[in-house]
């Protein structure tokens, strides 16, 4: 069994795009910008975006941080997204989810300019990724399709299935390991929780990709011996091992799983921090004008 060392690999694009951002700055160009917009004081968006922070720090960009209280209204949000839209500094941002419930999600995300969506969650550039145009591609499933390119996992003609539909993982990684090019060609399925006889369909996968969002639900008995395990899922448990009383488990039964897979990515070590990465990347993208004028 191999670990997907997704540190490591994060670390190396770090490393990259560090350098491309050298290469900016010793030609008068200014370094990529990120901003953030976090809202309320929800603590897993507060750790997100404190990564997020120190992330941009390590590879030269600029990075800032726009903290609105929970009791915000949409309208004023709406305009705080219309600020940072037209803040000709800021090459691209993110609103952090989760959003208080009176606000509308859609609502803000249709209000980015797709230009400056670095998270690929506005319409426009969902809608782009689809029809294979390029687009700011949403980061887990970049990350994700990353990690298998760099540790040479084969993905042609494989049997890829994908546990959980959501907009930012499941849906968009099936497009993309279904997709007509070296590093993806599977043959996906989506299985979702109306799913029927969802073992049987996992215990086929030679690539099972977990965005489930339960911790530890994917068992040793639904995986396939020499399978390549993504693990997605991040959820903090309490411990009496860690000093913080905490600990990261993913969506995976790691102990048992590890023990019949091929590859697994750990949860913390795996697709969090490569997910990090690829927002940096598309921050790249856009202060280069790569996908739109
Ligand atoms: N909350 C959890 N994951 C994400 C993400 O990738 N982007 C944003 N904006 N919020 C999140």
């Amino acid at each position: 069994m191999n670990i997907i060392d997704g540190k490591l690999i994060a670390e190396q694009i770090k490393t990259e795009i560090a350098t491309e951002v050298r290469k900016m700055i010793d030609s008068d160009i200014r370094p990529p910008h990120l901003a953030a917009i976090l809202v309320g004081e929800d603590p897993a968006s507060q750790t997100y975006v404190a990564s997020k922070e120190r992330s941009c720090k390590e590879v030269g960009f600029t990075s800032s941080i726009y903290r609105y209280p929970a009791t915000i209204s949409e309208k004023d949000l709406l305009l705080a997204v219309d600020f940072l839209n037209k803040d000709e500094e800021i090459d691209g941002f993110i609103v952090q989810m989760p959003l208080p419930n009176h606000i509308s999600v859609e609502k803000v995300i249709e209000s980015i300019d797709p230009k400056k969506d670095v998270d690929g969650f506005h319409p426009i550039n969902a809608g782009r990724m689809l029809a294979n145009l390029p687009s700011y591609l949403p980061a887990t499933p970049y990350g994700i399709m990353q990690m298998l390119e760099r540790c040479n996992i084969e993905t042609e003609g494989k049997h890829c299935v994908v546990l959980g539909r959501s907009n930012i993982v499941g849906t968009p990684i099936s497009i993309l390991m279904s997709r007509n090019n070296k590093h993806a060609n599977s043959t996906v399925t989506l299985c979702h929780s109306k799913t029927k006889d969802l073992e049987k369909i996992t215990l086929q996968a030679d690539i099972l990709i977990a965005a489930i969002g339960k911790p530890l639900f994917v068992t040793s008995n639904m995986v396939k011996e020499g399978a390549v395990i993504i693990d997605v899922g991040i959820h903090r448990v309490i411990s009496s091992e860690t000093k913080s009383g905490f600990r990261l488990i993913g969506d995976v039964d790691f102990l048992n799983v590890s023990k019949k897979c091929s590859y697994i990515s750990p949860v913390p070590g795996g697709v969090g921090l490569m997910t990090i990465v690829a927002l940096l990347q598309n921050t790249l993208k856009a202060a280069r004008k790569e996908i739109y004028q």
